[in-house]
């Protein structure tokens, strides 16, 4: 276990400087830092190579090459140059330097003997390029030879008038004098007829520009700096290249012309609202790989750094003017690319920044990175901003406390987010301002690299990202930090101590969602999840146990969710995707003028609607909600109504008692109720209970919501109401088409949002899930009561409303009809269908033929009759066969005692006693069974009828016949033999006359007659 700060072990300063980190050219040639410094891996290696072979071609064929040094922001274009630049010039410490002594070995064959001239062209002071490649050749050539001609590449009309006068005023003796010497045609030749040739020429010609050099070095060698900084003072640059090619080699001897134009881009940004002052100065870059051919003179190579495009990570819409880089990347054909790789970062960091002190301290920092990285392989993933390979453990050993997914990133951010400020410095940055803090084992958190960005005054990359950020900036310190602090009771302090774990927590979780809306392609943001949002400021959210971060975050981002219609949620409940979305439309105004929609009736239809859906209910708009549940294979109806228990008259005691016979109900009390509590709904139904004792209705109470539930609520009433069909156009008519998309879908999100958090509260309120104090206020002393007797019924923790529903309603069904028969004993729900009774009834029908009652049943209906006929009690299955019981005969000839028929009516009463709670058709199926167990006849209105199926059965049936003889049986007839039970009799009558065509008057009484005999 490391104790201690990083600080212990890495040397941090206390503060940055503005330009640490950042390598001016100009300044990096000379310095020896830039030698002693800088860090060779084997790719910067490679980019070594690959220029010194450019500038090798190009002497060796005698014509220019280009190429662009490509890089992010920070990844050392500049300090590329610095490099090349020394060991062009023959600096022996450069060319020494361990990893890239084998190049220059490699080069030095051809390099040996060859002079280069090295301009760096300072572009920011430049008004064009052209300026700036000329009047930069023009200031190396009087710093390296001071006194030798310069290039005559100025425009020049006013200065060939002043040296007319001069000359006028001197005498050509003297005025030839001041001239530079030994050189044509003013030097060798140079008398009174080359002067006369050179002030006579058209302005422009050749030997005019050489007369200016001239003058430029000589009599007027003050005019020369002014003279430089104007663009018009210079030829176009195609012209200017050819005469600087030339000079270089016929003037000074030189072999090639290396130019180095640092900062294209950024100069260029500065023109971002001037698209054809952007389009003329990147047509000129084009000049530089064009491939002029110069003969003798000495080729000029170019090196063009070029950082990536900002709108690459920004997800910017390209088709806002074409950019600076669309006009870079036109030339690409033409130039050569030099591309420095981020994978070089983690060594320069390392060597740069965390630099261990001793090694001790490279020990222990070790072990910090050891401690850092004994994390879950999935938090890994994120960490290493992909599946990673040994590489990326290895470059994070070396970068810790940063994770290459945080350098990544930050390389990324710091290209879009920062004109000036590179990688390094934002990291030296994130350092300094944690130097008191990090613990050396602790990884930096993601999120705080939104601090370092906006506290410096650098600016982003384009005018379009500086609006974004500056709005991210803006909705960060106005909206979400009070909130925040108030949310942590730091309310009103505008500083919120660092050490306020819970706050920094949340605080980072925004601003990584901040980061991620400003440059959502950066891959480490890509697609963002609470459980990358966690991973990423991995070891600053503290939780109580270990791998609990996610779910950490997920709470804290449904809350910010619920506040703030720019932060919107989707996808899993358990780990969302979250994004940040900022527009410039005050959602909060729109909301707050459409507040009227808020009153009581529509924030209960909203709890209905929740609720309902929690129930699995569908609300057809009606008072009450009748379902059906299958309790024991048999349907019930249950009657759910939502209402103020406590209001006599919302709910009059009328409303307690089950609307159909048979049904049961539920009646759920309002979690919510201005004025009142729980205890007022539990009053009244103590008052009830005598009253409706024995009633199938239980009820159930609710917690009630806490206040900021109900500020939810009301919220949801409002962001329903303005998402309601085209109302939005309504309401915020102002809006642009994009906007409104926006809008609502930040409202969508938010409704969402809200919903799920007011269903999770109605959760707690029923009792299936825990209570917490964030959710309700009030809470009620009992969760159910029901009106019978004896019966105390409760909510179990941790299932689903819809299942306690349906528990309740089965225990409620329980208790009142305790010995029915289950038809569904292995609890699948399905109810008993009527062909299963048809089933029945014709297993009976075989049995009762059969002597010994018995019949063996066919494979496919012995489930049937083992899950109906033997709990119903009609018969036992016995190895396959279904033999008749005499339960219900009996019972029902005890029940009939002397009476000589009994109507379908007494039966079905005499049944439901003795079985309370049978379904209709279950009960008539007992009836059919009876008749046809004991051999009865139907008799309706004094006339024998077929046996009526199930369904038909009507109490004014009646059965004749059978029982203990009281009952007169129908006697069994036969017709050719064949026996014939009573109950088949009429059947087998009408059949004959049917068959025989006999008319039904008197010979229909007389065929009844006999074939019943
Ligand atoms: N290979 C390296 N070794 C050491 N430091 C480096 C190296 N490459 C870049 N740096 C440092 O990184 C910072 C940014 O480099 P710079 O050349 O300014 O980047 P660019 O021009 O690409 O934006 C500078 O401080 C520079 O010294
Ligand atoms: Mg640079």
């Amino acid at each position: 276990m490391t104790e201690g700060l990083l600080r212990d072990l890495v040397a941090i300063p206390e503060e940055v400087h503005a330009g640490d980190f950042v390598l001016d050219l100009a300044v990096g040639i000379g310095a020896e830092s830039t030698i002693t410094e800088y860090v060779v891996t084997g790719q910067i290696a490679a980019c070594f190579d690959q220029a010194l072979g450019l500038i090798k071609s190009a002497v060796e064929t005698s014509s220019s090459r280009a190429a662009y040094l490509d890089g992010s922001s920070g990844s050392g274009k500049s300090h590329f140059m610095a490099v090349l630049h020394a060991i062009l010039r023959g600096d022996p410490e450069a060319r020494g330097m361990k990893g890239l002594a084998e190049v220059v070995a490699k080069h030095d064959p051809w390099l040996r003997g060859r002079k280069f001239l090295l301009v760096p062209a300072h572009l920011p002071d430049s008004p064009s390029l052209d300026t700036a490649i000329l009047s930069g050749y023009v200031a190396q050539v009087s710093k390296r030879h001071p006194g030798a001609s310069l290039p005559a590449v100025y425009r020049h009309d006013e200065l060939i008038a002043d040296a007319r006068a001069l000359r006028g005023r001197e005498g050509d003796e003297k005025f030839i004098a001041e001239l530079p010497s030994g050189e044509e045609p003013l030097g060798a030749a140079s008398d009174s007829a080359s002067l006369d040739a050179a002030f006579g020429l058209p302005p422009g010609g050749k030997d005019q520009r050489r007369l200016i050099g001239g003058l430029l070095a000589g009599p007027f060698h003050r005019y020369e700096r002014t003279v430089r900084a104007e663009a018009e003072s210079f030829m176009t640059l195609d012209e200017g290249l050819s005469v600087i090619s030339r000079h270089a080699r016929e003037v000074l001897g030189y072999d090639a012309v290396v130019l180095m134009l640092d900062e294209l881009a950024l100069w260029l940004s500065a023109y971002d609202g001037h698209p054809d002052k952007v389009r003329e100065e990147a047509q000129k870059v084009s000049k530089l790989g064009e491939p002029a051919v110069y003969g003798r003179s000495a080729p000029i190579i170019s090196f063009v750094p070029r950082r990536r495009d900002p709108r690459d990570l920004a997800g910017q819409d390209t088709a806002v003017a074409t950019s600076v880089f669309d006009l870079l990347k036109y030339w690409d054909a033409r130039f050569s690319s030099i591309q420095l790789d981020d994978r070089n970062l983690p060594a320069i960091v390392r060597e740069r920044l965390l630099k261990p002190k001793d090694a001790d301290a490279a020990i222990a920092l070790d072990a910090a990175f050891e401690q850092a990285a004994g994390v879950s392989a999935r938090l890994w993933e994120t960490l290493l901003d992909g599946p990673g390979d040994p590489g990326d453990w290895d470059a994070f050993r070396l970068t810790y406390p940063f994770s290459p997914a945080f350098l990544h990133a930050m390389v990324d951010i710091a290209g879009a987010l920062q004109r000036e400020r590179t990688a390094l410095t934002l990291l030296q940055q994130l350092l300094v301002d944690s130097r008191d803090t990090l613990r050396a084992g602790q990884l930096m958190p993601f999120g705080a690299i939104f601090d370092v960005l906006a506290v410096g005054a650098d600016q982003p990359f384009t005018d379009q990202l500086r609006e974004e950020f500056e709005q991210a900036k803006r909705f960060y310190t106005s909206q979400v930090r009070p909130y925040l602090l108030t949310k942590h009771g730091a309310g009103g302090q505008q500083d919120a101590p660092p050490a306020h774990t819970r706050f920094r927590a949340d605080d980072l979780i925004v601003k990584t969602l901040l980061l991620a809306a400003l440059v959502p392609d950066v891959p480490a943001l890509r697609g963002l999840t609470a459980s990358r949002v966690a991973a990423l400021n991995h070891g600053s959210i503290d939780t109580m146990l270990p791998g609990q971060e996610p779910a950490a975050v997920t709470r804290t981002l449904k809350e910010l969710g619920a506040s703030f219609t720019e932060i919107r949620l989707s996808g899993l409940e358990d780990d969302p995707r979250v994004g940040l979305a900022l527009i410039d439309v005050d959602t909060e105004e729109i909301l707050r003028d459409a507040r009227h929609a808020d009153d009581d009736e529509t924030r209960r239809r909203v709890i209905k609607d929740l609720l309902w859906e929690e129930l699995g209910l569908a609300d057809q708009g009606a008072h009450v909600t009748a379902i059906k549940v299958i309790w024991r294979g048999t349907g019930r109806r249950v009657e759910v109504v939502l209402e103020h228990v406590r209001d006599k008259e919302r709910l009059p005691q009328e409303e307690f008692v089950p609307g159909e016979a048979g049904a049961i109900r539920v009646v759920m009390d309002y979690p919510v109720d201005p004025g009142s509590c729980p205890a007022d709904a539990l009053n009244r139904v103590r008052g009830l209970r005598d009253e409706l004792s024995g009633q199938a209705t239980l009820v159930w109470f609710a917690h009630h919501l806490s206040q900021e539930r109900l500020t939810d609520l009301s919220h949801l009433v409002v962001v329903d109401y303005v998402l309601a069909g085209d109302r939005l156009a309504d309401v915020a008519p102002n809006l642009t088409a994009d906007d409104r998309c926006y809008v609502r879908a930040q409202f969508e999100s938010q409704r969402d949002i809200l919903r799920v958090r007011l269903r999770e509260a109605l959760r707690r309120a029923y009792g299936v899930d825990r209570v917490a104090e964030s959710d309700l206020g009030s809470l009620a002393e009992e969760q159910v009561l029901a009106f019978e007797p004896g019966l105390e019924l409760r909510v179990l923790l941790g299932q689903p409303l819809t299942g306690a529903l349906q528990r309740l309603s089965f225990q409620l069904l329980d208790h009142l009809y305790p010995g029915h028969p289950d038809f569904d004993p292995n609890v699948q729900g399905q109810e008993l269908k009527v062909t299963e009774l048809d089933t029945v009834v014709r297993a009976v029908e075989a049995a009762a033929r059969d002597k010994a009652g018995r019949y063996q049943v066919p494979r496919a209906d012995l489930a049937i009759l083992n899950k109906v006929a033997s709990p119903l009690k009609l018969g036992v299955m016995h190895e396959g066969a279904f033999v008749l019981g005499h339960e219900w005969p009996q019972l029902i000839e005890r029940k009939a005692g002397s009476t000589p028929e009994a109507s379908v009516r007494q039966l079905r009463d005499w049944i439901s006693e003795e079985q309370p709670g049978l379904p209709g058709p279950v009960r008539d199926l007992v009836v059919v069974c009876y008749a046809i167990q004991t051999d009865q006849a139907w008799v309706r209105a004094g006339q024998q009828i077929k046996t009526p199926h199930l369904a038909d059965l009507a109490d004014d049936m009646v059965l004749r016949g059978g029982g203990n003889g009281a009952v007169k049986p129908a006697r069994p007839g036969r017709v050719f033999s064949r026996r014939i039970p009573a109950g088949e009799v009429a059947a087998v009558v009408e059949e004959i006359c049917n068959a025989a065509d006999v008319n039904r008057g008197a010979e229909f009484e007389i065929l009844w007659r006999v074939v019943a005999r």
